[in-house]
């Protein structure tokens, strides 16, 4: 069994190792492949020269319907001919809002198949040494290739929406706490939670609630807060093509909760991505970045001059290290 320590491992001369982020819940229907979707356009908003991969473990069709520019072609590459060439490279796609993408499998059964050691994705994406972030969206199990992109991960979201999304976290974070390392990569994402739900006596909402509970059992959470919107429900339910929160529910609190978590991932990034005080420790440590300093007002002012202050605060010019 492999441990969750090593990321990317980017050939020499590759460049910068892929930063992963994994999101994942046991549970159905909590907005996994909603947030995974849209973090990686806003991501890319944030920082223009920020490479955006975004990968489904899953036979849903959403994010293929979501990013796909052109019409599937005969005989085109998805996520099962690069798991079976050990590479993600003759797969990935340019799709909508500048964020690549790997065209989903029709079935995934094969893929897991092919899924049982552990560390197989990790090596893929090793090989693949996308140079920037790379988006795990998985299926709603705690099998084989949610394992696989548990290994990969630098970060696992862990969406939880209500008390029975909070008991399947609980099983996610003891999976994680059995493998070295596993435990300190996951965080908590409240989400889709309607505030104005009772928390059952505990607290004056739910929300409240589920804050308390997750502080309790010592789980590291994002602080941003996801809610539940209507608006956001028909980008992707109302049309064939799901549509993007930053561009199509722009007057929505999702739309400023969105810009905040996309901001806290990128610090998050930023920070893991820093030299570790300890040299030989293991762990979280990855290379410091050479080339994503920032770059992109443009595509922030379109999310308030606040948002591209505090962006351009966080902009340090830094020589080319690579
Ligand atoms: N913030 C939100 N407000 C309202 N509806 C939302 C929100 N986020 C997601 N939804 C809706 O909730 C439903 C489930 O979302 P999504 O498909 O992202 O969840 P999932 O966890 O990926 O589901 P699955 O387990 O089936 O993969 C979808 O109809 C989606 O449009
Ligand atoms: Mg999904």
């Amino acid at each position: 069994m492999g441990t969750f320590r090593a990321v990317a491992e980017a050939p020499p001369g590759a460049g910068t190792p892929s930063w992963v982020l994994t999101v994942s819940s046991n549970k159905g229907g909590v907005g996994k492949t909603t947030v995974c979707s849209n973090l990686a356009v806003y991501l890319r908003a944030l920082r223009e020269d920020l490479p955006l991969l975004v990968v489904g473990l899953d036979d849903q069709t959403v994010l293929d319907r979501m990013y796909r520019l052109k019409p599937a072609e005969r005989g085109e590459g998805n996520l099962k001919h690069g798991w079976a060439q050990r590479t993600l490279s003759q797969v990935i796609q340019l799709g909508e809002y500048g964020v690549h993408f790997v065209p989903s499998p029709p079935d995934v059964s094969l893929l897991k198949a092919r899924a049982e050691d552990p560390a197989t994705l990790r090596r893929i994406l090793a090989r693949t040494a996308w140079p920037g972030v790379v988006l795990l969206d998985t299926k709603s199990d705690l099998e084989a290739l949610t394992v696989n992109a548990f290994h990969a991960a630098n970060r696992i979201l862990v969406p939880v929406a209500d008390w029975a999304s909070l008991e399947e976290a609980a099983k996610t974070f003891r999976l994680l706490e059995r493998a070295q390392g596993g435990l300190a990569r996951a965080r908590v994402l409240l989400t889709l939670v309607d505030r104005r739900a009772r928390g059952g006596g505990e607290g004056p909402n739910l929300l409240a609630t589920l804050e308390r509970e997750v502080e309790r059992r010592g789980w590291p959470r994002f602080e941003t807060v996801l809610s539940r919107s209507p608006r956001v429900e028909s980008l992707n339910s109302g049309t064939a093509k799901p549509l993007s929160i930053l561009h199509h529910a722009r007057g929505t609190a999702v739309h400023g909760q969105m810009r905040a978590l996309a901001e806290e991932v990128l610090r998050d990034m930023d920070e893991s991505r820093e030299p570790r005080a300890e040299p030989g420790d293991g762990g979280d440590a990855l290379p410091r970045s050479g080339g994503w300093g920032g770059g992109l007002l443009g595509g922030l002012r379109s999310l308030g001059a606040s948002a591209a202050r505090a962006a351009a605060e966080r902009v340090q010019p830094e020589g080319e290290e690579v």
